[in-house]
């Protein structure tokens, strides 16, 4: 079924250059960049501590892709089907002058949508800026209400008023739809759930609620720690009755249901219970430019060594095409056999790739 952007894509004139379908018949659609590896949170499930420590060797400047790199890639893949950007990290709002870049992607044709996904410290001092550059929406990472389980969630960085104060700034912006993104963990936040809620009801705002996934390989996963999406609906079902929503566009990755009171909605994101391989159009750009077409991936493909070596477009056309065209990703649908492998390969972090 062709869908709006596809009729959109055909009549945009973006070049010879034919949308690649991977081996399962998957186009690209999204991308998203990491622009920064860094973050100023220690989540727990993201960057542990006692891995991601003082001494640990991040990015220096030059190794990450610069923001002419980053644009000119964008419109590349722009060419090949993308329709939407996010900006992510690590953190993206502790990368210097970042409403610069949001200007220049804005600005690619072909490209319908530019968001950015932030754990909300830095949005109270950015968000004019980042509407003026014309960023459409920011998603917001926020765990729990409570201030000791954020803190337990956010590795003790950063304080769930100044991440609230953050959202009410984006919202006076109006970068919007403006959503919040919780990942819960059996026993550490899954009883805030219904607060986190109740907050946001009425708002505008959609909560979604995030599957604990095992991404990278020091986050010490285990699959008793995840909360069946099932579960959470039944329980918030119970406390404020629910019904299903339509996908708002074909490979939506939360499922969302609408308060039956007009409140609002909430999603829920299942990558482990219920995944959504079968639609990933999802393609990923590290900080340092390598090309990675799964949140799970064990290598990637380096962009910004042809891009540094003088390749022309053509010829970077052709190898994002080609990784793409090769492309048999589907981890989430392969989980358990993929995990019981003796010697599996180490996963790329998701700070690298972004969320
Ligand atoms: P909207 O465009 O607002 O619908 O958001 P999105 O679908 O791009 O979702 P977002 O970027 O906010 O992703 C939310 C979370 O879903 C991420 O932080 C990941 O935890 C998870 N997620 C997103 N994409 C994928 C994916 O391709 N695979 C898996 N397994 N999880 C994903
Ligand atoms: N499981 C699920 N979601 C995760 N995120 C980071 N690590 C994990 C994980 N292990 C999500 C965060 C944030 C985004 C950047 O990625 O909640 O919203
Ligand atoms: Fe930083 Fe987001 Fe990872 Fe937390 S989940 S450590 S806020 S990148
Ligand atoms: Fe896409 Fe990989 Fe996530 Fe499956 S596990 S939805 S292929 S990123």
């Amino acid at each position: 079924m062709a869908d709006m952007a596809d009729t959109l894509a055909a009549t945009i004139p973006l070049g010879a250059s034919p949308r690649p379908r991977d081996t399962l018949g998957r186009g690209m659609r999204d991308l998203r960049i990491s622009v920064m590896d860094r973050c100023n949170f220690r989540c727990p499930y993201c960057m542990p501590r006692e891995t991601y420590h003082e001494q640990y060797r991040f990015l220096g400047s030059q190794e990450r892709l610069s923001f002419a790199e980053i644009v000119r890639l964008a419109r590349l893949f722009a060419r090949l089907g993308v329709r939407k950007l996010r900006l992510t990290g690590g953190e993206p709002l502790l990368r210097a002058n970042l409403p610069e870049l949001i200007g220049d992607l804005t600005a690619i044709p072909g490209v319908e949508d530019v968001a950015l996904t932030t754990n909300g410290i830095l949005l109270g001092r950015y968000a004019d800026e980042l509407k003026a550059a014309g960023l459409n929406r920011v998603t917001v990472s926020l765990d729990s209400l409570d201030p000791q389980v954020f803190a337990r969630m956010s590795g003790g960085m950063g304080g769930v008023e100044d991440v609230l104060a953050g959202i009410e700034h984006a919202l006076r912006v109006q970068l919007t739809p403006l959503k919040i993104n919780a990942v819960v963990q059996r026993g550490v936040n899954d009883h805030t759930v219904l607060a986190l809620l109740e907050r946001f009801r009425g708002t505008g705002v959609t909560v979604r609620f995030i599957e604990y996934m095992d991404v990278g390989n020091r986050n010490h996963w285990r699959s008793d720690l995840v909360v069946p999406s099932q579960q959470l609906l039944q329980q918030i079902g119970a406390r404020w009755p629910l019904q299903p929503l339509s996908p708002a566009y074909r490979g939506e990755v939360a499922s969302r249901y609408a308060f039956t009171d007009g409140a609002g909605e909430v999603g829920f994101i299942s990558s482990v219970s219920q995944p959504f391989c079968g639609d990933c159009t999802r393609a990923r750009l590290s900080s340092d430019g390598a090309l990675y077409t799964c949140l799970f991936a064990t290598h990637g493909t380096s962009l910004r060594d042809p891009l540094r070596g003088g390749a022309s477009d053509e010829a970077l056309l052709d190898a994002i095409r080609n990784v793409w065209l090769g492309r048999t990703d589907r981890y989430s649908e392969l989980r358990a056999r993929l995990r019981g492998e003796e010697h599996p390969q180490p996963k790329v972090e998701m700070f690298y790739i972004g969320g």
